[in-house]
């Protein structure tokens, strides 16, 4: 049993895909999230800067008593993620090892498509992945760096016009290749998960690195004895780098439901 809470951060709101995974898959455990809605974006920096922002991210979330983090960016947990586990003790998991395990299960024909931010892309990290489990397989990929701003707006549902364009724009070239699943590599896509069906069509499986990594992560905890405590529902905590009063005007469509919990400013850059 471990009733310590489990860190959770985001360059900003794509991260709470993770958290509405955790309220289905870990109901009981209690949550301190982090969205540097201050500096969002960060797919489109450069290793550097998103390497200083994410230990700062890190260094933030520690100062809680947590045991463990979840990195739930797809751009942070491809660029610096060896450099964050070995920052702290504390165990932090990335979005990239059960996202890659996801989809080369899923696949069928072995080509998995792989999309994500710039950085994401530039770095190889999930194209690598995939292929050291299975080198014969086939892993277009792309970056779609208009897509964040996007949803970041609220343009995510079907009917967003630009969106719907955009996003078939983004996968013709992979589907020109004939993949059979698609990893939504950057944790603001899953929210465009309808937009992407109907381009991609029912035959594509497509992979959420948010749920899969909480997946994992559920296994983890009940294998190692590190769930809490059952009996009580788990409490949410919120911290953000821009206005609270943004976040939470936005907050529940990125969790699909009410924010629960408070949300507080803190200034990241003294971390
Ligand atoms: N949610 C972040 C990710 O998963 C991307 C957003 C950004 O560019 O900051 O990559």
């Amino acid at each position: 049993m471990d009733n310590r809470a489990i860190g959770v951060f985001d360059s900003g709101l794509g991260g709470l895909t993770a958290v509405q995974a955790l309220r289905r898959l870990l109901p009981d455990e209690d949550v301190v999230y982090f969205g540097d809605t201050g500096r969002v974006p960060y797919g489109t920096r450069s290793a550097e800067t998103i390497l200083r922002y994410a230990l700062q991210d890190l260094r933030f979330l520690m100062a809680h008593s947590l045991k463990c983090v979840v990195v739930a960016c797809g751009t942070v947990s491809s660029v610096a993620l060896p450099q964050l586990q070995q920052a702290v003790q504390a165990p932090v998991l990335g979005v990239i090892d059960s996202t890659v395990r996801a989809a080369a299960a899923a696949t069928r024909n072995g080509r998995v498509g792989v999309i994500g931010t710039n950085a994401t892309i530039r770095s190889e990290t999930f194209q690598r992945g995939l292929l050291a489990i299975n080198p014969e397989l086939l892993v277009p990929a792309r970056a779609c760096p208009l897509l964040v701003p996007l949803v970041e707006d609220g343009r995510f549902a079907p009917g967003a016009t630009v969106t719907e364009l955009l996003v078939q724009e983004y996968v013709a070239p992979l589907l020109a290749q004939d993949i059979d699943t698609l990893i939504l590599g950057c944790t603001h896509y899953p929210l465009l998960t309808d937009i992407f069906r109907a381009a991609c069509g029912p035959q594509v499986a497509l992979i959420d690195p948010g749920h899969e990594t909480v997946r994992d992560l559920r296994a983890l905890l009940q294998e190692t004895g590190g769930l809490r405590e059952a009996g009580t529902p788990g409490t949410e905590r919120y911290y953000v780098s821009d206005s609270a009063q943004n976040f939470l005007q936005h907050a529940g469509m990125f969790l699909g439901g009410p924010v629960q919990g408070e949300a507080t400013r803190v200034d990241i850059e003294n971390y």
